[in-house]
């Protein structure tokens, strides 16, 4: 049994990946703003899924959850949670800056803030971060959310080297278009669905439970070498 944090872990991905590691028996803390949408997924699974009420772009909320390990190692953390923000206001530069800053809070520093704070509980040796960015990162067109998650590759690569004398894994995994999640809203696709999986060599949109699989992966014994790595899961929709 390990103890698993994925925030973001109500919806979406998250939920998917949450749901992946209950299934094999650890205890999983889903992070996210809105209760009852936590505590339904935790429905799913009561006795290994765990609610965590907290906005993980306020650092009071940041340093609340991480006092919940005080005592407790953390063997598995995942960033998962962020998304799109939208601009505001009447179009002034106020309003744009406001937007980027607000991206940037929502994307990368919550996930640096959390993992910050969850550092000294973390399991040692052998702990496992991973850090979920975006396709947006890797060849732009997202504006601040793209730099925000370009962000988390420098950032998670020098995790990597601060955790490796410990045997602390760091990678990030880059999704593509994946279908539903609440990414998009309500529908659970994008508006370019059809634009957006012909971009795919594999033809179809991607599954919460193909990034799921690839976060245990990387979480697995088997990818104990595999750190400071951006791995792109996207059905090949951006080479690299
Ligand atoms: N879907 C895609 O095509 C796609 C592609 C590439 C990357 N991504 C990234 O993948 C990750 C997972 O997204 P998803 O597609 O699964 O969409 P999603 O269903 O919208 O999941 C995002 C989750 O993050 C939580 N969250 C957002 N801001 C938060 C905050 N400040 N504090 C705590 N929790 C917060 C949300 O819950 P609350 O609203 O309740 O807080 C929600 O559960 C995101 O980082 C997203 O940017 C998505």
């Amino acid at each position: 049994m390990r103890r698993v944090v994925v925030t973001g872990g109500g919806t979406g991905m998250g939920l998917a990946t949450a749901t992946r590691f209950a299934a094999d028996g650890d205890e999983v803390l889903i992070v996210g703003r809105r209760k009852e949408v936590l505590e339904k997924a935790a429905s799913a699974a009561p006795e290994k899924i765990t609610p965590f009420v907290a906005d993980l772009t306020r650092s009071d909320d940041v340093a609340r959850l991480a006092g919940t390990f005080a005592e407790d190692p953390v063997d598995v953390l995942v960033n998962c949670a962020g998304g799109l923000v939208k601009q505001s206001g009447g179009g002034e530069l106020a309003d744009a800056v406001e937007q980027y800053r607000r991206t940037l809070d929502a994307n990368l520093v919550s996930a640096m803030a959390l993992t910050e704070a969850l550092w000294p509980s973390l399991r040692r040796p052998g702990a496992r971060i991973v850090s979920i960015s975006s396709i947006a990162a890797q060849r732009g067109g997202g504006g601040a959310y793209s730099a925000a998650k370009a962000g988390l590759h420098g950032w998670s690569m020098g995790i990597a080297r601060k955790g490796g004398p410990d045997q602390i894994t760091a990678n990030v995994v880059a999704p593509g278009y994946v279908q539903d999640t609440e990414f998009f809203g309500e529908a659970g696709r994008s508006g370019r669905h059809d634009a957006l999986v012909g971009e795919t060599l594999v033809g179809r949109a991607g599954r919460p439970e193909d990034i799921a699989g690839t976060v245990h992966f990387l979480c697995s014994d088997d990818a104990s070498w595999i750190t400071g790595q951006v791995i792109s899961v996207n059905g090949g929709a951006y080479l690299s």
